[in-house]
């Protein structure tokens, strides 16, 4: 057992004594914090704070914080970090004017990964990733959910799953799998869509379950990719099988997508670009987090979901990168939320619970991660001196974070 304190502190953020679930409405304007604090660890536990020097306990490692602030390392809860090669040709069709539609009706877009990663092995696309592992961990994030969905064959949907199993044995960051086989129709059932659902549901799932690769099932639930019905037979299926469903919805179109996910009791409903009245109402009768991905709204140049509505009508908002590389290459949580400050019009606050807390509930991992809490997992970062947490997101694309520890290891940056 050996035990190590962070000190020097100027401002322990996201302390909780008793870490809520989730936050909704104004109570995610609250963001409480430690001055001139001090942050005990236990191997990869948190185990005590305060800000009285006097009554630290007796410790084994002192590290000197130098006068920056902690923060609760982020949660991503929606990325596809396991891809192969990358889709800059496409990024120049967009300036060229062409839409994310039009790119996908052309064979390009989801099509052109599948293609792409139905042609690496499965050791060539776990180093790929683990490299996007690292890269993320160096930004602060402590936990994140990996999807498959860009292999669209059964063997490629399990090799994808199996690479996200093995990377949980490779980094310390806490890893939430998702079944995505219903991604988008692959080109040879563009005729008969029925049968790539039928072996989505016959096939696809049962392995998953079988082998235990998932713990969550999800549907591009959207105009062009998969409709409500299809959304529907496809959850059902996943939860026959214990999969918990947590779906893409609503980023192209008033889909139906937040409602039959509501109704299949979703963990979260991601991308809500298109959210209106009824979706609220239907949100606010549910335990599903609505998560906003505001780096795809900016890079495809979408418009920006309603946040601000959502937020005065009680409701939680998570937040996360959505990392892929298609419609977000990059997993830089802090961009994140600069862009839900600027263009979702959230406060600092608001963001930084979205990002912790909220995005931990819709992990599943909310009495793990989220908040610096006793007997939370010691996953934080500490950042260069700065005047408030606020001064995080203000400074977009700034590198404000000094040194990152994740369950208890320093993550060499
Ligand atoms: O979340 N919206 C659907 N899927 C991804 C895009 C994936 C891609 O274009 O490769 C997303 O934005
Ligand atoms: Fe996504």
């Amino acid at each position: 057992m050996s035990k190590f304190l962070i000190h020097n502190i100027s401002e322990l953020i996201q302390v909780r004594n008793e870490a809520p679930e989730l936050l909704k409405g104004s109570e995610m304007a609250h963001l409480p914090g430690i001055r001139n604090a001090w942050l005990l660890i236990e191997d990869d536990k948190i185990i005590d704070f305060g800000n009285n020097e006097d009554l630290i306990p007796q410790h084994d490692e002192k590290i000197d914080a130098g006068g920056g602030m902690v923060f609760p390392a982020w949660c991503d809860s929606h990325t596809h970090i396991v891809y192969a090669g990358s889709r800059e040709t496409e990024f120049v069709d967009k300036i060229n004017g062409l839409s994310y539609e039009e790119i996908a009706k052309r064979g390009g877009g989801i099509l052109n990964s599948a293609a792409r990663l139905q042609q690496t092995s499965e050791d060539d696309l776990f180093n790929q990733a683990l490299q996007r592992c690292h890269e993320i961990m160096s930004y602060g994030t402590g936990a994140v959910e990996i999807k498959s969905g860009y292999g669209l064959t059964v063997q490629d949907e399990i090799k994808m799953l199996r690479v996200i199993k093995r990377l949980k044995n490779a980094v310390p960051l806490e890893i939430k799998s998702t079944f995505l086989g219903a991604h988008a129709i692959p080109a040879a059932f563009r005729d008969t869509r029925s049968k790539y659902i039928d072996l989505i549901v016959n096939e696809m799932i049962p392995q998953v379950a079988e082998e235990k690769l998932a713990d969550y099932v999800d549907v591009f639930c959207d105009k062009g990719f998969f409709t409500v019905e299809e959304t529907d037979r496809i959850l059902a299926a996943g939860v026959a099988q214990g999969l918990t469903p947590k779906i893409h919805a609503n980023e192209l179109d008033y889909s139906g997508g937040i409602q039959i996910g509501v109704k299949h009791g979703a963990l979260s409903v991601d991308h809500l670009e298109f959210t209106g009245k009824d979706e609220i109402e239907t949100l606010l009768n549910s335990s599903t987090m609505p998560t906003l991905l505001p780096s795809t709204a900016f890079f495809l140049r979408l418009h920006y979901p309603p946040a601000r509505e959502m937020i005065s009508a009680g409701l939680p908002v998570a937040l996360a990168t959505d990392y892929n590389p298609g419609s977000s290459p990059s997993g830089r949580m802090s961009f994140v939320l600069s862009l839900a400050c600027i263009y979702l019009r959230m406060t600092p606050e608001e963001a930084i619970n979205a990002a912790t807390i909220n995005s931990a509930y819709a992990m599943g991992l909310s009495s793990s991660h989220g908040s610096i809490s006793k007997g939370k997992t010691a996953s934080f970062f500490i950042t260069k001196p700065i005047p408030s947490a606020a001064f995080l997101p203000y400074s977009f694309g700034s590198d404000l974070i000094k040194d990152v520890f994740i369950a208890g290891k320093k993550i060499m940056c």
